[in-house]
């Protein structure tokens, strides 16, 4: 059977797990997908993303460092790529458009909410970061209806701002680590702080017998922060690999029209990480 083709873009890109992803996506659904890796030059993203598609590829993942170019190359943006300013999925339209949606957030909420059964609803939501993984997150996090979010950041400026941007259905406030001492129940790492061996600075006090410590981030072993977390009485730590095949199943969900079951691509996923 003819496959049809699909890829993740980034650079740099060999450390990427989307190709065994989609790939046990596409032997567990029976779906002709082949889904490759392709390395675009730093100066040459929307050349590669035209010539893929001029190929008959049919869509493509988008990672760091183009999320934001690929934004701003699309003709079409779906309204959750829209505010997150930031696009990780393209397809063509019946029109042959280059359209461009952001699945990151709705797969870190059904990470959360399916896959750990944990009700945002009325929730007490602290969010660490103000870069594009955070922007991504917001508004689907939104859309569950939590009590308040509090972003938190290295630079309390651009928590500010991204506050302002997206508060109104629920209060969203941005501010500086050192200004959040009250506990919550749910805390979203989305800073990069433990690429450079570094943890937030934040007052354990933040952490309650209920709280729940998310990082976006993932491993062989906990995360700095979650590590952090639960020595400091967090009830639960859950780290991003949920998120990363989440986020994967819902971009094979609008190419494909069916989508896969996760749980066992995250189990040999786990496998191959612990
Ligand atoms: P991404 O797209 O992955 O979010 P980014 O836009 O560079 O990447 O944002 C990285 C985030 O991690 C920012 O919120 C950054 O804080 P600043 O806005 O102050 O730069 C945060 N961050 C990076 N290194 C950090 C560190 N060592 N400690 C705390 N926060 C850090």
């Amino acid at each position: 059977m003819e496959q049809d083709l699909y890829a993740v873009i980034g650079h740099p890109i060999s450390h990427s797990k989307s190709p065994r992803i989609h790939s046990l996506f596409a032997e567990q659904t029976g779906q002709p997908v082949e889904y490759t890796a392709i390395q675009a030059p730093l100066d040459g993203f929307a050349d590669t993303v035209n010539t893929f598609f001029e190929r008959g590829g049919k869509g493509l993942n988008v990672t760091v460092p183009f999320k934001e170019q690929a934004w701003t190359l699309v003709e079409e943006r779906t309204p959750a790529a829209e505010v997150a300013g930031a696009v990780n999925t393209l397809y063509l339209d019946g029109q042959q458009r280059l359209c461009g949606d952001n699945t990151d957030g709705p797969g870190l909420v059904r990470d959360l909410t399916v896959n750990h059964g944990i009700d945002l609803y009325q929730a007490r939501i602290l969010i660490l970061g103000a870069g594009g993984a955070v922007r991504g997150i917001l508004a689907p996090l939104i859309t569950q209806q939590p009590l308040r979010i509090v972003i938190a950041n290295r630079t309390p400026g651009k928590a500010e701002n991204l506050a302002h941007l997206i508060a109104g259905v629920i209060p969203v406030r941005g501010c500086g680590f050192g200004e959040v001492t009250e506990p919550f129940d749910l805390i979203v790492n989305g800073t990069s702080a433990s690429l450079h061996g570094d943890l937030p600075p934040l007052a354990p006090s933040v952490l309650g017998p209920k709280t729940v410590s998310y990082d976006m981030m993932y491993g062989p072993e906990l995360t700095p922060f979650n590590q952090w977390a639960s020595d400091h009485g967090a009830s639960r730590v859950i780290d991003g690999l949920g998120m990363l095949v989440e986020q994967a199943a819902e971009a094979f969900a609008l190419w494909r029209g069916i989508r896969p079951d996760t749980a066992p691509v995250i189990a040999a996923l786990r496998d191959r990480v612990g």
